[in-house]
Parts: structure tokens; C-alpha cells; sequence
């Protein structure tokens, strides 16, 4: 790995910062955004002019390749305020994904170590906009795209890679409902399911406004094949407690390699709960709600956190949990006072700031 020296990032900060006109513990994810931006540029083989900026909009050539061909890849993680200041939580995760998404795109990796000093520079700079709020964090959105102006299909030769931060309270304030979707799907073997690219999302919206349509918060993807097998969710992996144990969908190529998803399995597995990563046919949930060995069921994701299931509609019929003291809500508590510090994090995850 490149080691970054930490001088070699430029800096210029903003005269006047916006903080004092956000209520950042009030915030929704994606309204209000910080006042800087990293940017690194790519041409000629390699990264160059790594820097933290005013955030502003930037120049788009018409025929810059990300609009046409979709090479462009994202990251999601949070920053939150411990005891002693302002916390990442488990970015070299995030680097390596990014990584694994741009290889299957076709794009240049991004350096990791850079990937994390910059986020450490970056939320120090911004840590005026790290909200306290139970549950709330400022969210980081580093993303890579091909700003080469070029009209044609290949791999682009010039990239952009840019980090900007936007404060967010809590995602779901309920146990949410889920539409099990039978037309559309959102990957197969050998696609793309498992980076986390753009046109993923992309793929998403119409089932997904639809899916709203009809009163669910976000689709549960099954399988391409069969419309059987359970995938992920919208924004979030699954997991299920049935009969005392966790099952979620193993990591097959269709499904994104979550980093909460990553570490709710260690959490529950220290809290003494077996955990097996398999496939889950959506029959298998239906056979155990009617036997009653179907305890409880939630999403993860970063943006998310955990979000307790209510309901899957599945075709004609609803899959309901049980209400009960669930689990999930006791790992995303012991997730929370991880990135808070107010306990200790046996992991390593934490990485404190500056
Ligand atoms: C995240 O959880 O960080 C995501 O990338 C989901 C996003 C589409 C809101």
C-alpha cells in the first residue's frame, strides 16, 4: 500500500463557515452539505493534486463518460462524536470496497491509505458539523466517476474521486414494511450486484417508487432466476432470527458486502448468537412465521443503521414479525455507543480524530 504523507494533501478552507445556519441535529440526510469537499484527479496513469476545497459544483464536459456509460462507484460511512472528539468507524472497509467496485467497473484503484487520511483530514475540518443527537452522525459520501470527455464504449482515462459530507439524523423512526418484488431485479451471477455502483441504484428507482406506491418503505430484491431466493433491500442487507438463530444471504456476487452487515455478524456472534451466512428462500420465512419460529427480521446499512422489519408483501400474501424485544434493536444500541465511545470497542473499529 502507498503510504500517504499527510502534507501532501492541499488545503484551503472556507473564510466563513455555514455551520451556524444549520440545525444539524435536526438535519435529513442529503439537505444540507458541509462547507468542503476532497478532491483527487486522475490522468495519466495515476492520482494526482489530492485537496480539500470550498464545496461547489464542479464543470461537467457533456460527454463526460460517467453520464453515458456509467463508470461511477460511491461509499457511504458516518463520523460521530465520541467522548474524545470526533470518530470513523471502520473506513479502511470502505477503501478496500471501493476498490472492489472500481475493479469490476473497469476503473483505477483508489490509494487506501490516501482514501483514509483524506477522511481524517477532511472530517477534521468539518468537525463543527458533526452532530451530537442520538442516532445522528455526518455522513460521508466518497464516490469515483469517469470525467473524461470522450464519445465512446471504453474505459475511461480520467477519473475524479471526491469526498463531501452531509449532516443526518436517524433514517427510519419505525419498523418498516418491505414489497418482495417479482418483475424487476437488481442483480444476477455475474453482474454487478455486488459493487456498489451507481446504475445499481439506478436500477432500483422505478421498483422503488413503486414499492412506495403501495405503502412499503423500500423492495426486498430476490433472486433473478426464480423470484425465490432472498438477496438484500433497498439500501440495507437482511437478517433473520428464526428459532433463536441468525441466518443472512451469504456474500454469492448478487449481494453488497456490507460493512454493518460485516459487523452486526461479529457483534451477534459475541453476544453468543449463531450466525450463518446462506442462502434464504423467502418459502423458508413464510414456513416459519406459520410454525411460529419467526422471531424477528432487520435491515442494515450504513445510512440506515438497523431498521427493524415490520411486514414483507410477498405476492398475495404479508410475512408479519412478531414485535417482541428484539435483538437488532439491542446491537444497533451497543453499534451506537461503539461510535459514540461510551463503551469500549474491543474491535479496533474506532479511529479517533485528529
Ligand atoms: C449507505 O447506506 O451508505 C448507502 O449507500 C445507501 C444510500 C443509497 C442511501
Amino acid at each position: 500500500m502507498i503510504h500517504v504523507p499527510a502534507q501532501s494533501i492541499s488545503v484551503k478552507k472556507v473564510e466563513q463557515s455555514r455551520v451556524s445556519t444549520v440545525d444539524i441535529n435536526a438535519a435529513t440526510m442529503g439537505i444540507h452539505f458541509t462547507d468542503h469537499m476532497f478532491v483527487c484527479d486522475y490522468e495519466n496513469g495515476q492520482w494526482s493534486n489530492p485537496r480539500i476545497e470550498q464545496l461547489a459544483p464542479i464543470a461537467t464536459h457533456p460527454s463526460a463518460m460517467a453520464l453515458h456509460y456509467g463508470q461511477a462507484i460511491f461509499e457511504g460511512l458516518k463520523a460521530t462524536m465520541g467522548k474524545n472528539g470526533p470518530v470513523l468507524f471502520r473506513p479502511q472497509m470502505n477503501a478496500q470496497r471501493l476498490n472492489e467496485s472500481a475493479q469490476r467497473l473497469g476503473m483505477p484503484d483508489f490509494p487506501e491509505d490516501l482514501f483514509v487520511e483524506a477522511l481524517k483530514q477532511f472530517v477534521w475540518i468539518e468537525r463543527n458539523w458533526v452532530p451530537t443527537a442520538p442516532g445522528s452522525a455526518l455522513y460521508l459520501r466518497p464516490f469515483m466517476y469517469a470525467d473524461e470527455a470522450f464519445t465512446g464504449m471504453r474505459a475511461a482515462t480520467h477519473y475524479k474521486f471526491i469526498i463531501f459530507a452531509t449532516p443526518a439524523g436517524p433514517y427510519f423512526s419505525k419498523r418498516i414494511r418491505l414489497y418482495a418484488e417479482t418483475n424487476y431485479i437488481r442483480a444476477a451471477a455475474g453482474g454487478t450486484g455486488e459493487a456498489k455502483a451507481a446504475g445499481n441504484y439506478a436500477a432500483a428507482i422505478k421498483p422503488t417508487e413503486l414499492a412506495k406506491k403501495h405503502g412499503y418503505d423500500q423492495v426486498l430484491w430476490l433472486d433473478a432466476r426464480n423470484f425465490e431466493n432472498i438477496l438484500e433491500v433497498g439500501t440495507m442487507n437482511i437478517f433473520f432470527k428464526i428459532d433463536g438463530k441468525f441466518i443472512t444471504p451469504n456474500l454469492d456476487g448478487t449481494v453488497l458486502a456490507g460493512v454493518t452487515r460485516n459487523s452486526v455478524i461479529a457483534l451477534l456472534k459475541k453476544k453468543g448468537f449463531s450466525v450463518t451466512e446462506r442462502p434464504i428462500s423467502i418459502h423458508e420465512i413464510i414456513e416459519a412465521e406459520a410454525n411460529n419460529t419467526l422471531e424477528e427480521a432487520f435491515g442494515t446499512g450504513t445510512a440506515v443503521g438497523i431498521a427493524m422489519l415490520d411486514e414483507i408483501g410477498y405476492r398475495d400474501r404479508s410475512i408479519k414479525f412478531p414485535v417482541g424485544n428484539p435483538v437488532g434493536n439491542e446491537i444497533n444500541m451497543t453499534l451506537n455507543q461503539l461510535k459514540t465511545q461510551e463503551i469500549a470497542d474491543e474491535f479496533g473499529w474506532i479511529i479517533q480524530l485528529p
